[in-house]
């Protein structure tokens, strides 16, 4: 079978043919027959805007890899520091390569006295956490002069550390201003999650002491979380970082993509839609009205994923750790009436409509004791680290600047009328 394909122009009868590699073709190709032809693909559904060696995806068979491993392996046995390396580098790190990064996360934790003080403190009394971590996320740039020294690879390595590990400080930090609570400094005798869970909950004991079940359970959500290949987020980091942002600003643009409802959101729509069913008895109506079109089943479908999503059967059996602890959510009975109802009715499984990583995990965090607002920041702290594992891979790629094209649809040339004859 030749791995190619031919096109032919059928208003001169020129054709060519363009080989498919790496199950694509080139648009380059393309235009040496067609120039001035677009693909017209909104949302990119269709078109591939890098190579990238970070997270394979097969959404027809519920595949997820990160540099290669199965997902279910790294969130049976692997943490998430260990998986932010191997976004980043690669490679797994060796157990001197592990300590040596955990070592330099953990002390830059901390973020400059003004941020806190003066930025953060100046936000409303109930701002938004996630708009209070996006801003900060920006305001960071303005604090480290070799931000933009992107071509470095120490100074780049600088910022990569800076960025994941202040995130849980921020993320941490825009909670308590929320809810007129002081500060938590960070704890670098606590591990990642076990340091970020202190700075949210601790009050006034001498420290906190997070239970270990938890503190593994958001670890794994943490991994679960850490990449997904070219999703609207990473898209966005990867448009930003095409122009030689520094690398603050691209992760403030990505975390923006990631504040909207469609994207970070999901979760706390699922956690809504739950909510406003209330009862098992309801789950039949509710089922009813989305098959009439009225609502959408949230947590359910994916625009990758065609087939179950294999973060959600990871989520589903930490979800029974988590409530183990804290006691079941009261709202996990309405889930699993709706999942079942779901997945054996025609109109779901016809469109191959199944749950997603966001219609369990909003039900852990909530029973972990996160507010709804906190979903999409607990999002980001993880995604910062596939966000960086893609802006690094696309600066060692030499990529072009991000610049689509587009369809004009709009008016021809006219001339321009002043405002004394406009009616
Ligand atoms: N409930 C009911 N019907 C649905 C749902 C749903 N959740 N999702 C898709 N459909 C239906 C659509 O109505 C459409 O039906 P039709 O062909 O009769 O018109 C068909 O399935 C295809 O849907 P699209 O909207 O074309 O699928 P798309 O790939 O564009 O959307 C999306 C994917 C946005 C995730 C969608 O499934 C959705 O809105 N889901 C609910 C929100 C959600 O859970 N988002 C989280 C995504 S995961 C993440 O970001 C981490």
């Amino acid at each position: 079978m030749t791995e190619s394909i031919t096109i032919t122009d059928n208003r001169t009868g020129a054709s060519m043919e363009i080989p498919i590699q790496n199950g694509g073709v080139s648009e380059l190709d393309w235009q040496k027959l067609l120039p001035g032809i677009w693909f017209y693909d909104p949302g990119f559904v269709g078109t591939a805007a890098c190579e990238s060696a970070i997270t394979y995806l097969d959404g027809e068979q519920g595949i997820l890899r990160y540099r290669g491993y199965p997902i279910e392996q790294l969130a049976e046995q692997s943490t998430y520091l260990d998986v932010a390396y191997l976004l980043i580098n690669g490679e797994l790190p060796t157990p001197t390569q592990f300590d040596e990064w955990c070592h330099e996360v953990t002390y830059h934790t901390f973020i400059h006295e003004n941020l806190r003080k003066r930025f953060l403190d100046g936000f409303h009394y109930d701002a938004h956490p996630m708009g209070m971590l996006v801003s900060a996320l920006a305001a960071l740039s303005t604090f480290y002069m070799d931000a933009k020294d992107i071509f470095n690879p120490e100074a780049r390595n600088k910022q990569i550390l800076r960025l994941i590990a202040k995130m849980p400080t921020l993320a941490a930090a825009a909670y308590r201003f929320s809810r007129g609570m002081p500060f938590v400094y960070p704890d670098n005798a606590l591990g990642f999650t076990a340091n970020f869970l202190s700075m949210m909950w601790k009050v006034a004991e001498p420290r906190f002491e997070p239970d270990p079940v938890l503190v593994r359970a958001l670890d794994v959500l943490f991994i679960l979380h850490a990449d997904h290949e070219q999703n609207c987020s990473t898209t966005a980091m990867r448009t930003v970082g095409s122009s030689h942002a520094d690398p603050y600003s691209a992760t403030a643009a990505a975390a923006a993509a990631l504040y909207g409802p469609r994207h970070g959101g999901a979760n706390e729509a699922v956690i809504r839609m739950l909510t406003s069913i209330g009862s098992l008895d309801n789950v039949d109506a509710f089922i009813a009205s989305v098959k009439a079109g009225e609502t959408r089943l949230q947590g359910f479908g994916h625009r990758v994923y065609k087939s179950y999503d294999p973060r959600a059967r990871i989520i589903k059996r930490t979800a029974d750790e988590v409530f183990a602890v804290t006691g079941k959510n009261p709202l996990l009975d309405i889930a699993l009436k709706l999942e079942e109802t779901a997945l054996s009715d025609e109109y779901f499984t016809s469109r191959r409509l199944y749950p997603n990583v966001d219609f369990y995990s909003g039900l852990i965090y909530q029973a972990m004791g996160f507010p709804l607002e906190m979903f999409p920041v607990l999002f980001a702290i993880p995604r910062t680290s596939g966000w960086l594992a893609h802006w690094v891979e696309l600066l060692e790629q030499d990529s072009r600047i991000a610049r689509p094209r587009q369809l004009y649809v709009g008016e021809e040339k006219r001339d321009f009328v002043p405002i004394s004859r406009r009616h």
